[in-house]
């Protein structure tokens, strides 16, 4: 099994990171992608995954980053891939949950990361958030010369088949498992299964029976029983053919 989206380099973490991976080996978890969004989360993703080889970092800068220093932002991670190995740019995209006053420089922020994912030929992980026409727009004037995921996807099972067309993985996450996540659910039981993905964004998102606590890579499980009792699959075959799907997208 593979957590393709976590956060383990964050404070929520310090005291017990050790347990945590223990935690994941036990439940059968055994790669995650750990994912940067800052300069300082960019570093701190790269120096755990050279402690412990149970990761794999990414390295961008999330739509927050999108103030008017973003080309400096810009300069920064391009400077950072230079120096180190990464298996995708992001997670960056367009989140437009509080407020649009920042539009215009989040949409440069995200196109220059597009650009520099397809320079260094890696995927993309994309954050979504009230923003799907726009998310799409700019993604389509790229079609056929990106890979990616939509991460922790919470669209419409419509717009994940317009994403998947587009070359586009779609992952899914804790809130798959709440009871009232009706479309999360028809995503999760209709989309192809060699495009979708599981990931927890830990701390972020715990699925239903921790909600509202920290969340951890090793409940990536819970988001894949969850599949496959909607998918009437056995969880064996759904954590085979996931693990394979993240493999081939990040060359993990
Ligand atoms: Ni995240």
């Amino acid at each position: 099994m593979i957590d393709t989206h976590s956060h383990l380099f964050e404070d929520e973490f310090s005291d017990d990171l050790d347990q945590c991976i223990s935690r994941c080996k036990s439940q059968g978890v055994n790669k995650i992608v750990l994912v940067g969004f800052s300069e300082s989360t960019n570093n701190k993703a790269m120096e755990l995954s050279r402690k412990y080889n149970i990761f794999y970092p990414t390295a961008g800068m999330h739509p927050c980053e999108a103030d008017d220093g973003w080309q400096k932002k810009v300069m920064i991670l391009q400077d950072f891939l230079k120096a180190n190995k990464v298996y995708a740019i992001g997670e960056c995209g367009l989140d437009y949950h509080y407020g649009k006053d920042n539009i215009e420089n989040q949409k440069k922020l995200f196109k220059a990361q597009i650009e520099l994912a397809i320079l260094y030929d890696l995927p993309l992980i994309v954050h979504m958030r009230d923003a799907t026409m726009d998310t799409y727009e700019i993604l389509s004037k790229y079609k056929g010369m990106l890979r990616g995921v939509m991460h922790c996807y919470s669209g419409s099972l419509e717009m994940a088949n317009e994403f998947i067309k587009l070359g586009f993985y779609i992952s899914l996450g804790g809130p798959v498992t709440f009871k009232n996540a009706k479309e999360s659910k028809r995503v999760a039981t209709n989309i192809p299964i060699d495009r979708l993905l599981v990931e927890t964004d830990c701390p972020y998102l715990a699925p239903g029976i921790y909600r509202g606590k920290r969340n951890e890579s090793s409940y990536v499980v819970y988001v894949a029983s969850e599949i496959a009792k909607l998918r009437e699959m056995s969880y064996e075959d759904v954590e085979k053919i996931t693990s394979l799907n993240s493999e081939k997208l990040f060359g993990i």
